[in-house]
């Protein structure tokens, strides 16, 4: 039998979205997408992305420009700390976009998540990337009542998020497991009947699937 990574990437690649942020392994452009993506939903975060990297190709144009001509082309999208990390991020960032988890990490405004998406994205790093989607899934697949938002919680979630990642694809599993969340594991009405983990998910035998992921502050 497959095992869930391999599951999860062969239900991706026949149900993926095409997204501009995924043609490329540039970190400067999955960079850009991830704190658009952050408070943002993909529908969205479209059409800003593309004219935010038109007018900021680099790090270094980024870098250069005006912080009110940074904003401008963030007006709408609100948050505007994001706009405002982004850049001083950008001003900070000599030479060369970085390349380990820990610099990555230290850029203003880039937090676990976000650190983890740009080294599997661009580098192929084997960083788990554990984000909504990836707690409603792990959840249910492995029937875990243990609150999300608890100190246990996210210890555990994110050491089986280490544990379930696939280390020789990284960067397409993070892809895979967010788009499987995002797309069939949904929070409500979750496409079970049609789903390639049905037959070994813990949350759909003991009926728990409407329950979880459990919040202990709703
Ligand atoms: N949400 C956050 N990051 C995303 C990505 N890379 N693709 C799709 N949705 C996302």
């Amino acid at each position: 039998m497959d095992k869930f990574s391999d599951k999860i990437i062969d239900w991706y690649e026949a149900n993926k979205r095409i997204l501009p942020w995924r043609e490329t392994s540039d970190p400067y452009l999955i960079w850009i997408s991830e704190i658009i993506l952050q408070q943002t939903r993909v529908a969205q975060g479209y059409d800003y992305f593309l004219r935010f990297v038109e007018r900021f190709p680099t790090v270094k144009s980024l870098a250069e420009a005006d912080e009110d001509e940074v904003l401008k082309y963030w007006q709408g999208l609100g948050y505007y700390s994001r706009a405002r990390n982004l850049h001083a991020a950008a001003k900070s960032i000599k030479g060369d976009f970085p390349d380990t988890y820990s610099d990555i990490l230290a850029l203003k405004g880039v937090g676990e998540y976000t650190a983890a998406a740009i080294c599997s994205f661009a580098y192929n790093l084997p960083y788990a990337v554990v984000d909504g989607n990836v707690y409603r899934v792990l959840s249910r697949y492995l029937g875990i009542q243990t609150p999300i938002d608890s100190t246990e919680g996210k210890k555990l979630f994110a050491s089986l998020a280490g544990e379930l990642l696939d280390k020789s694809k990284p960067g397409i599993y993070n892809q895979a497991i967010m788009d499987f969340g995002a797309l069939q594991c949904t929070p409500a009405s979750p496409g079970c009947l049609s789903c390639p983990l049905a037959d070994s998910c813990l949350a759909l035998k003991d009926n728990l699937v409407n329950i979880l992921p459990v919040k202990q502050n709703k």
